[in-house]
């Protein structure tokens, strides 16, 4: 039996990795306590995984993604920021192929539902928007750059919310940070930006409508949490769906 993977997106602030820590809770953990277990789930096995990933670029990329004080804004003059942003590129694409051949390719094939919080749509709507002037329609070219050699999710859940208010849940999340990896803004959290990138990811679920399903993030922790659930049931629920052959 091959597996399926479900993917998870949307801009910083989204509170996908939220959802995702209370689905592995769920899927994992209290399946066995729980009477109202979805039936069609109880056969299955998930592997809860993420991009960035803990490997050697994952863990580069969270360093240098992280802003910091004494380097916010000073650039050498000799660095070329277009530079910059394909070698940051490249390290999250050097991180994919890491994240592929190390647990999503084994884990789908031993049957597996792999949960990845982020996966290649973020790489087309956030490095396709720090690249929209460097490389001629860079989310296409970012898009083909996989195509070779990635494996497509079966289902990709995009959750939706105004980018002002994802910028809220950032700060707070700035404020209340205890540990020394959350403690201040990241590169990507201003709002220009993250209403760019949600821009783009508005594109992706519009080409590809089937691979997509939109969450309304906006709502109570609870409804997206349930709603996340409803949707992952019905897709392992559906025999049409059953995954392609894995390269
Ligand atoms: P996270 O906040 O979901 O842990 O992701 C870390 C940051 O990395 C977030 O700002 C989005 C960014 N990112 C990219 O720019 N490109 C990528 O390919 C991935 C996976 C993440």
């Amino acid at each position: 039996m091959k597996g399926q993977l479900i993917t998870l997106e949307g801009i910083d602030g989204c509170g996908k990795t939220t959802v995702a820590t209370w689905l592995a809770q769920r899927l994992t953990n209290s399946r066995q306590y729980d009477e109202c277990f979805p039936e069609s789930l109880l056969k299955r096995s998930f592997v809860f995984t993420t991009e960035p990933t803990n490997g050697d670029a994952g863990r580069l990329l969270r360093t240098k993604m992280q802003r910091c004080e004494d380097a916010s804004s000073k650039v050498s003059e000799e660095t070329s920021p277009e530079m910059e942003q394909l070698e940051e590129l490249f390290l999250f694409m050097a991180d994919h192929a890491d994240h592929l051949a190390k647990t999503v390719k084994p884990a789908l094939k031993k049957g597996y539902v792999v949960i990845s919080d982020r996966y290649s749509d973020s790489r087309v709507a956030y490095q396709g928007a720090t690249l929209r002037d460097v490389i001629p329609k860079s989310m296409d070219w970012i898009h083909d750059l996989h195509s070779p050699w990635s494996t497509t999710p079966d289902l990709t859940l995009f959750y939706s919310i105004d980018p002002t208010s994802a910028m809220g849940r950032c700060r707070f999340r700035w404020k209340n940070a205890t540990s020394g990896s959350t403690n201040g803004p990241e590169k990507f959290e201003r709002v220009e930006f993250l209403r760019e990138v949600d821009e783009n990811f508005r594109i992706l679920t519009k080409k590809e409508p089937k691979r997509f399903v939109i969450i309304d993030a906006n709502l109570d922790l609870e409804e997206v949490e349930e709603e996340t659930l409803n949707v992952i049931t019905k897709f392992l629920s559906d025999k049409k769906y059953s995954r392609k052959p894995i390269r």
